[in-house]
């Protein structure tokens, strides 16, 4: 057997301590996933009462070209329904994007640290990637135009940027749109868009208009708390949607998941009400670190990276003693620096409590 050369040296994506391995590691009850970005407040309960009908039948394939949902966010974004790709999560929106423009000659463009599955995914197909350093947690768009040339296909921009929370504005997104040669396409990476609040958000969708080489993806993962059914999309110029279908599985998203994500649309004030609680919780964390002396990101999004006068293994590994599951930032090439997703207030009171003593302790 042979395998492509570069999957010998790669490996599988890491995901966080699963909560059943850590209550049994620690002999806790209770376990608080604070390590993957996910709604703390679960998901709308109109999804929950309508899922026994949902699972009637499931021994049909569910309709490929989601025609349902297609039309149910197409109206939800106000973009055409031909503009839509819809995945297995957005994650899986993203492997299309490299099946479709990467290959070996080709280079692609992107910040480290970003989310890893651009890189991930780009590697796979043979691409030579071509990683900008943030700048103080912000995208170095002109050190990225830098390295775009001939052989470059895609350039992904995640806003707000996981991990670091921080978002890249309007203007500076223009600035970009109108300096990228038309061979690149941009992808405009927004899975925590329905958190953002700044006055200066840039508007992708509307920008889909006046750029055909322009990709938005969203996903019903994070505030719409549905990562668990797997179900994101991409928008773009129906042109950049025709090429992409043919790399798209055909019964990619399940039916359960295309059904929960129009109930979940419809239930908006399951999102302004997790939208709310995240910003007033997100502003105690800030105020709590300023309090401590301890620096951050200005996040537009549900995770805080902080910065911490010791090691994030070290207190990622304290955290986890107390029933918490949070990320270290230590293996993001981010050292003393944890993220931390935003939780329900009174978790979030019991792990700044936790920090508090640990760095106090640190201190002595
Ligand atoms: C920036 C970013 N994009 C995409 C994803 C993938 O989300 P999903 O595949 O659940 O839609 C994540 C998940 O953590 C993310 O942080």
């Amino acid at each position: 057997m042979k395998a492509k050369e570069i999957l010998k040296n790669m490996k599988p994506y890491q995901p966080g301590k699963g909560i059943e391995e850590v209550k049994k590691e620690y002999g806790l009850d209770r376990i608080v996933k604070l390590a993957s970005n996910e709604n703390p407040f679960g998901f709308s309960e109109q999804v929950k009462k309508e899922l026994p009908a949902l699972i009637s039948q499931l021994e049909i394939y569910p309709d490929g070209y989601a025609a349902m949902v297609r039309k149910k966010v197409a109206s939800f974004i106000q973009a055409d329904e031909n503009q839509l790709i819809f995945g297995n999560g957005s994650d899986e929106v993203v492997q299309i994007i490299c099946r479709t423009f990467l290959e070996p000659g080709a280079n692609t463009v992107m910040a480290t640290p970003t989310f890893p599955q651009y890189k991930h995914n780009a590697l796979i197909e043979g691409a030579e990637i071509r990683e900008v350093p943030l700048m103080d947690g912000h995208h170095d768009l002109e050190g990225m135009l830098d390295q775009i040339d001939e052989q470059t296909r895609v350039l992904w921009l995640c806003t707000p940027n996981n991990p670091t929370g921080v978002h890249i504005n309007d203007k500076a997104l223009a600035d970009v749109l109108g300096k990228v040669p038309d061979h690149v396409l941009v992808v405009i990476d927004e899975a925590y868009y329905e958190y953002m609040d700044a006055a200066d958000a840039f508007d992708s969708i509307a920008a889909l208009k006046e750029y055909q080489n322009l990709i938005v993806l969203r996903t019903f993962s994070k505030a719409y708390g549905l990562a668990g059914l797997r179900i994101g999309y991409g928008v773009a110029h129906p042109d950049v949607i025709r090429v992409l279908e043919p790399a798209r599985e055909p019964f990619n998203t399940s039916t359960v998941a295309q059904a929960a994500a129009i109930i979940a649309l419809d239930d908006q004030p399951f999102i302004d009400h997790s939208v709310e609680q995240n910003k007033k919780n997100k502003e105690r964390l800030f105020q709590f670190c300023d309090e401590h002396g301890i620096s951050y990101f200005d996040s537009q999004a549900n995770f805080v990276l902080i910065h911490l006068p010791m090691s994030g293994d070290e207190m990622f590994q304290h955290l986890l003693t107390k029933g918490f599951i949070v990320r270290s930032g230590e293996a993001l090439g981010l050292p003393n620096t944890i993220r931390l997703t935003i939780g329900r207030t009174e978790d979030m009171e019991r792990i700044q409590e936790e920090m508090k003593q640990k760095i106090s302790e640190g201190a002595q």
